[in-house]
């Protein structure tokens, strides 16, 4: 494991789906039932506030964001924490003006602060972050790199809903070679026993190979294909994604938006798609989904557990900054 990510078998930051053992996610998988349970009373909801009273998060997204900065920010917050951010970092702040990430990191060092939640456009980012930083730097995504508390809570999400994360045909429909859910995900499904991976897409936009390298050394099975109906019948659970448009302007792929989306459309996922699904299988999208991907009377379906998913986002990242905060209390020796 990586020592950035660490202090002795502990979180410092949270950078990269692989840093997460198996105990740390039925650890955090634990915390965020519970914090879903308590956020359902008042009484409850103030006595979680005074977990991290006094603690204090920046919030710093390059990139747009719905939930992914809403969660987190809601997330502190339900802690106690002070939030302090900007709607737009890379409008807003002196990037604008050509700062570095690394100088701008370097001075929250300097401002008493308790975590950092980033989520940048170069993949990256988030460790050179954490290179300079005392303070905890949680990923929320670095371009096509990396988004680790997704892997996470989709993790909690296939957990809750089919009560195992093993011995699963897990299925990744849509753009699988630009998306970091997709590469974050695979790698923690790949880490349990029995499991197959499955990426369904137009051949161009397979997974990368690094990421299909990891899946097969992590010991799941890697399978590609363009048939959609033939791998929603043999899937427990169906990840679609959204085409990465913000990525092909640098991509090394040579297809526009156009040329993707007329090859692709025959992977949308809609009622007549969803009769090849298993009555037990479920769908799962990070979100946001655009008509290209799921067609809207798919929401309907009891399969379809997308909401629930970003719901569990919430209570995963809830649990993953208690935990954070926990391990500075317990280096604090004042407290
Ligand atoms: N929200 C996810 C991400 O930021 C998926 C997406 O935007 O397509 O990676
Ligand atoms: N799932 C996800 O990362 O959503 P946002 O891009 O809206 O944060």
């Amino acid at each position: 494991m990586d020592k950035d990510v660490t202090t002795e078998g502990n979180m410092k930051h949270i950078l990269t789906a692989e840093q997460f053992s198996h105990s740390q996610l039925y650890e955090i998988f634990d915390r965020a039932d519970n914090f879903r349970e308590t956020d359902g009373s008042l009484y409850s909801r103030r006595q979680n506030m005074e977990l991290h009273f006094g603690r204090i998060m920046l919030s710093m997204f390059y990139e747009p964001s719905t939930r992914t900065r809403f969660s987190f920010e809601l997330a502190a917050k339900k802690l106690g924490m002070e939030v302090v951010g900007t709607e737009n970092a890379a409008l807003f702040s002196s990037a604008a003006k050509g700062e570095t990430l690394e100088d701008t990191i370097h001075v929250f060092n300097e401002y008493g602060i308790d975590a950092i939640a980033l989520r940048t456009k170069e993949e990256g980012l988030a460790r050179r972050a954490a290179a300079v930083s005392n303070v905890p730097i949680l990923n929320g995504g670095d371009g096509k790199g990396e988004h680790p508390t997704q892997a996470v809570l989709d993790a909690h999400t296939v957990h809750s809903e089919l009560g195992s994360l093993e011995n699963k045909n897990y299925v990744f429909v849509g753009d699988n070679y630009h998306s970091r859910v997709v590469s974050s995900d695979s790698v923690v499904f790949s880490t349990f026993p029995g499991n197959t991976i499955t990426s369904v897409s137009i051949p161009e936009l397979h997974m990368r190979p690094e990421v299909k390298a990891k899946i097969v050394a992590n010991g799941a099975q890697y399978h590609e294909t363009t048939s959609l109906y033939e791998a929603l019948e043999s899937a427990d659970v169906v990840l679609v994604g959204r085409l990465q448009v913000e990525r092909l302007a640098e991509s090394d792929i040579r297809l526009t938006e156009e040329e993707i989306r007329r090859k692709q459309e025959a992977l949308q996922i809609n009622n007549a798609a969803m009769n090849h699904m298993h009555e037990n299988a479920i769908l799962l999208h990070p979100l946001p989904k655009l008509k290209y991907d799921i067609d809207p009377e798919v929401d309907a379906d009891s399969r379809a557990k997308y909401f629930r998913q970003a719901g569990n986002g919430l209570y995963v990242r809830m649990a993953m900054l208690d935990m954070l905060m926990q391990e500075a209390d317990a280096r604090e020796p004042e407290l």
